[in-house]
């Protein structure tokens, strides 16, 4: 087997508060396995658009903050605490439907998964069917829209911050629309996606479950 072949890539997609970021750092840690949250430079690319008084919805600002961003990629900038919020999640769905975005964020993502020692977990919406359509493992993890918004709220909550549940859930509905065409895991080339719904699960048992689908199919 080539050096190539050794090295595994899981690619983790699924929507907003499914639990696939809390997954997806844990399998890493627990294989030592680098890991990429996709969704940070999204966010990102959305934060310095704000932060410059721009407009997301405009798709010249948009892209040209993507490139600017892709130029000067330091993975420090992934670190504010401010990418967390709501109001930059929200964002980052607006400028991750511009083309020319995500055009400009394809080849940090692929070369990140290429580098890796000996394996890459990266978590998104397309990481199975665009960034690494041949990763061994696929996983979709989902849970229904209610359940999600109820984790966000809950976690809103534990950072002081006042939403009511409402609105929480509003805004994730809004998110899932604009999200759709990329939150369809039948558009994976090879179809090889283990669905997770963790809607009735806790972290401990979607981690035992991915796992299990891991060893599977390796
Ligand atoms: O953590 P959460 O699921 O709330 O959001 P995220 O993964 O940080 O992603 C923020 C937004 O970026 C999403 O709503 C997507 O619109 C976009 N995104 C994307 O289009 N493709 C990715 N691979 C990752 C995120
Ligand atoms: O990355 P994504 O937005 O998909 O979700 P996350 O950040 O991993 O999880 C969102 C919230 O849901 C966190 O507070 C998790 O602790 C919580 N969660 C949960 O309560 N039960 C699960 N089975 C998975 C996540």
């Amino acid at each position: 087997m080539s050096e190539e072949q050794t090295k595994i890539v899981i690619a983790i997609d699924g929507p907003a508060a499914s639990g696939k970021g809390s997954l997806a750092k844990k399998l890493a840690t627990k294989l030592g396995y680098d890991f990429l949250d996709t969704g940070a430079l999204y966010r990102r690319v959305a934060l310095n658009i704000l932060d410059a008084g721009g407009n997301v919805e405009n798709q010249e600002t948009s892209t040209k903050a993507a490139l600017d961003f892709n130029e000067n990629l330091d993975v420090k900038d992934l670190e504010d605490v401010r990418l967390r919020n709501d109001e930059v999640g929200s964002a980052a769905s607006k400028v991750a439907q511009v083309p020319g975005v995500r055009q400009a964020l394809i080849d940090f993502q692929r070369s990140f998964a290429q580098k890796c020692e000996t394996g890459a977990v990266l978590d998104g919406r397309d990481i199975g069917t665009v960034i690494c359509p041949n990763a061994q493992i696929k996983l979709f993890v989902t849970a229904s829209v209610e359940k999600r918004a109820e984790r966000r709220h809950k976690e809103l909550q534990s950072r002081g911050i006042n939403a009511t549940y409402g609105n929480v859930l509003a805004e994730m509905q809004e998110r899932d629309e604009r999200d759709a065409v990329r939150l369809d895991p039948h558009l994976a080339p090879d179809h090889k996606v283990d669905v997770i719904d963790t809607s009735d699960m806790t972290p401990n048992e979607v981690m035992d479950e991915a796992l299990k689908i891991i060893h599977s199919r390796i």
